[in-house]
């Protein structure tokens, strides 16, 4: 297929061809970039794209590392949500949870047996607590979502194991992302070193394309098998976000129609990263050391 300069871009964005995919990373050919969107909605991203998520990526993160040093027993969550929002404001951020579907807040809270999507408000954090924050910023139009769960105080052992699960699954997860491996790969990696660890992986949320929303197809489950589901091209990019429970995986949704618990209780952890398929492998857009 040759398309012009001014032609109708045929990934279709809508956009002129120059003002869009001509600039793509090469590796991605015309025809993948088109059977992508047309097939399966994935917008690939153009290197210009990339930047621009990594220039989002590296203010979600700048905001982590103030909720990491900020972070105490005796704090309210609700604190945690005022940081946020005022910091990434400040940098010229948006966070994007705020007023998205109707959730209240502008970034997720998450303690011990919550396993995602926690409100933040008036609970205090205490010793030995586990609280994941998950933060989505937007920044020049473009998204970047990023959590960690961090230690408030003295872990014990069960803080201590789940938290190391969860953080070893998405460390997994992500080395499996390169041109030809496929969704189910990166699933499979993830239940199967959770498992082994006798602890479970949630189904109910998994993770999925980011970028230009705050959440585009693909869906990216934490389950499943090897060699299954879509092939991965480069200039896709999606969230991986484990969620890992150290009893069951079933869940429950309170009241506020947000939080989502442990049926049984158990603690629950998360590590989320922004991920980009190179054309050899990945590249962390919301790069931490795990
Ligand atoms: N940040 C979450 C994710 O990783 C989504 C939160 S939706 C919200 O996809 F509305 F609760 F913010
Ligand atoms: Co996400
Ligand atoms: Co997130």
């Amino acid at each position: 297929m040759k398309v012009g300069r001014n032609d109708p871009c045929p990934c279709g964005s809508g956009v002129k061809y120059k003002k869009c995919c001509l600039h793509r990373n090469k590796s991605a050919d015309m025809n993948t970039t088109s059977v992508y969107a047309k097939r399966y909605n994935i917008r690939l991203k153009t290197a210009r794209d990339v930047e621009a998520i990594r220039e989002a990526g590296t203010l979600v993160l700048k905001t982590l590392d103030q909720v990491e040093a900020a972070i105490r027993p005796g704090m309210k969550t609700d604190e945690i949500n005022t940081l946020v929002d005022e910091f990434s404001r400040r940098h010229g951020g948006i966070p994007a949870p705020l007023n998205y579907r109707n959730f209240p807040k502008s970034v997720c809270v998450s303690v011990n047996e919550v396993i995602c999507h926690g409100i933040p408000g008036q609970r205090v954090l205490m010793d030995g607590d586990i609280v994941n924050v998950d933060v989505t910023t937007v920044l020049n139009g473009y998204f970047a979502d990023a959590s960690k769960t961090y230690f408030i105080g003295q872990p014990g052992p069960d803080a201590r194991k789940i938290v190391s699960v969860a953080r070893t699954c998405l460390d997994l997860g992500r080395r499996q992302v390169k041109p030809g491996s496929t969704i189910g790969d990166i699933g499979w990696a993830i239940q199967q070193y959770a498992e082994s660890h006798g602890c479970s992986v949630v189904r109910e949320f998994v993770g999925h394309g980011v970028g230009f929303e705050f959440h585009e197809p693909p869906q990216v489950p934490h389950f499943g098998r090897k060699n299954t589901g879509l092939k991965l091209v480069p200039g896709m990019v999606f969230t991986i976000e484990p969620m890992i429970n150290l009893g069951g995986a079933d869940l429950k949704i309170l009241d506020d129609d947000w939080t989502a618990v442990t049926r049984d209780g158990s603690l629950s952890a998360q590590f989320e990263q922004t991920i980009l398929v190179t054309d050899n492998g990945f590249e962390s857009l919301t790069p931490y050391e795990l």
